[in-house]
Parts: C-alpha cells; sequence; structure tokens
C-alpha cells in the first residue's frame, strides 16, 4: 500500500488509474470500515482509502482533539484489506489556507435530526468530502462507499453529488454489528465496560420501535401516524440512564417524518442518545 500525504503525491499515485475506488474515513478503523473497503475494491482499478480527522465538522465543544487515532493499527488494517493507496493529508495539506469556501447542504435534509443537534456539521462533511473527491476522483470520477450508519450523512453526499453532476458513483454499505447489535463506531472505544454492555439497547429500542410501528399501521382504522411510539422510546432509554436526542420514525427517500401512508419497505429508524458522556447513533430501515 502506498501511503501520500500532499495532494501531489496522491494525484501521481493515481495518475495510471481510470476509475478509483474511494473510501474515506477519519482513521480509527474498525470492521465496519474495512468491510467498506473490501466492497470498493471490486468496483475500482485502484482502492483508495483516506484518513483525515476533519476539524470543520466538530462543534467547539465536540472531541476533535480526543478523537482516537490510531495510524500504526490503521495502516495494518487497510493494508491487509487490500487498500492500494492511502491518502492521509496533514491539515496543512487539505487546509493550506482557512477554508472560506464552503458546501452548505440543502437545509430541507441538512437541518434534521444530526444537523439539529450538530449545527453546522453536515456543511463540514460535504466541504471536507467534496475536497477529497477533489483529490481522489477529480481527474476521473469514479466510486466512493459510504456507511449506511451515519445514514443522513449518506444521503447529503448523494444529493450533494448529483446536484453538482459530479461523475462520482455513491455506494452504500451495510452497518456492521458486534455480536450483540451495537453498531460498531469509532466512538465506542469511549465506553466503559458498562456503558459497553448497556450500549446495545439503542438498537434494541429502534427495533422495538420499528415493530411497534409496524404493528399500528396494520390497524386498519389509523388516520394518524402513531408519533407517540416515538417519545415512548425515548421514554424507555431514558429510564434506562439515556440522554436521547431523537429516536423518529422517518421516510427513507426525504427523511421527512412518516405518514401513515407510509408503508413497510419506505421507513427508517434513527436514533442518537448521549450514554455518558459518549453519543451514538445509530438506524433501522424497515
Ligand atoms: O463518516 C466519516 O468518517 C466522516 O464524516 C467523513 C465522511 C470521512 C468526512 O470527514
Amino acid at each position: 500500500m502506498l501511503i501520500t500525504h500532499t495532494i501531489d503525491e496522491l494525484r501521481q499515485a493515481l495518475a495510471p488509474y481510470r476509475r478509483p475506488a474511494f473510501v474515506p474515513t477519519m482513521g480509527n478503523l474498525h470492521e465496519g470500515h474495512i468491510s467498506l473497503v473490501r466492497q470498493a475494491k471490486p468496483m475500482g482499478d485502484v482502492t483508495v482509502a483516506s484518513i483525515f480527522v476533519n476539524r470543520l465538522q466538530f462543534l467547539p465543544h465536540e472531541d476533535f482533539d480526543s478523537y482516537p487515532r490510531t495510524w500504526e493499527a490503521d495502516c495494518a488494517a487497510l493494508q491487509s484489506a487490500g487498500c492500494d493507496v492511502l491518502f492521509a493529508p496533514r491539515e496543512a495539506d487539505l487546509y493550506p489556507l482557512p477554508q472560506t469556501f464552503k458546501v452548505h447542504p440543502d437545509p430541507a435534509l441538512a437541518d434534521l435530526l444530526e444537523g439539529h443537534f450538530r449545527p453546522g456539521f453536515f456543511t463540514g462533511v460535504a466541504t471536507v468530502v467534496m475536497k477529497l473527491f477533489a483529490c481522489v476522483l477529480g481527474q476521473t470520477g469514479g466510486v466512493a462507499v459510504f456507511g449506511k450508519k451515519d445514514y443522513q450523512q449518506l444521503m447529503v453526499i448523494r444529493q450533494m453529488v448529483q446536484q453538482f453532476a459530479l461523475p462520482i458513483t455513491i455506494v452504500a454499505g451495510d452497518t456492521a454489528r458486534a455480536p450483540d447489535g451495537l453498531a460498531l463506531s469509532s466512538r465506542n472505544g469511549y465506553l466503559s465496560l458498562q456503558e459497553r454492555q448497556e450500549a446495545v439497547a439503542l438498537s434494541q429500542a429502534l427495533r422495538h420501535l420499528s415493530e411497534r410501528w409496524l404493528q399500528a399501521l396494520q390497524q386498519s382504522d389509523l388516520t394518524a401516524p402513531p408519533h407517540a411510539l416515538e417519545a415512548q422510546a425515548m421514554d424507555v432509554l431514558r429510564a434506562r440512564g439515556w440522554q436521547p436526542d431523537y429516536l423518529t420514525v422517518r421516510r427513507r427517500t426525504d427523511l421527512q417524518p412518516a405518514t401513515a401512508h407510509d408503508g413497510a419497505g419506505t421507513l427508517v429508524a434513527l436514533g442518537a442518545a448521549r450514554l455518558g458522556s459518549t453519543r451514538l447513533i445509530d438506524n433501522l430501515e424497515f
């Protein structure tokens, strides 16, 4: 695996190739990231991953400084997954000047859910992803793989690619889960042993919410969507010591609140909640 730090080094390394398959990451790689690299591999003629902890997508009180940086282990994991080129820019390589030009995603999508609780987050994500796309896929176009774990992020990136007519195919990777069902995340490493045991309750709450939602939809006299179930799901988590930001059922197409007409196969339950000082997110299509 060739490791590049500057945009020039990266472009030289990619010059012989016509269709890179790209997996952007912030490092601290786990099986979820590695499965995206494996998924990307047959889709292009060179497999590229990036590691860059993007300051622009962290709020001032968030964990930019303490975000886990595990360089040696990440390189070994990428190498064994068959990654050909790693792009690991330093901050001065990617942002040599203050990044005053930014990509502002459509507020109708980006101000909901994660964007509501982390204002500016999707501007930071879209800006860095646009820049990474310019570096990695700018000469050729290609494929980029994003995990469904960050469901709203995936939708924002898809819209960005569509609206700017970027010659990039966005591919979604399934969420990798621990045996107990917890979605893999770099932030799981912040959990204490006790919190780690409790953490599966978020995915269980989303499953329970989706099951009860479908049961309610099957009642023939239903005139309004059963949104009270969302509040009940948040209360269950609160009673177990969590601080939920949201547990909600949305339409997959635009993440707007589901109506009584949106049936099985078109919905997604999304949740974000804090356990101790760790904020976890998860989702379930149903
Ligand atoms: O999902 C992530 O790890 C990040 O948001 C991304 C897409 C690498 C942009 O920094």
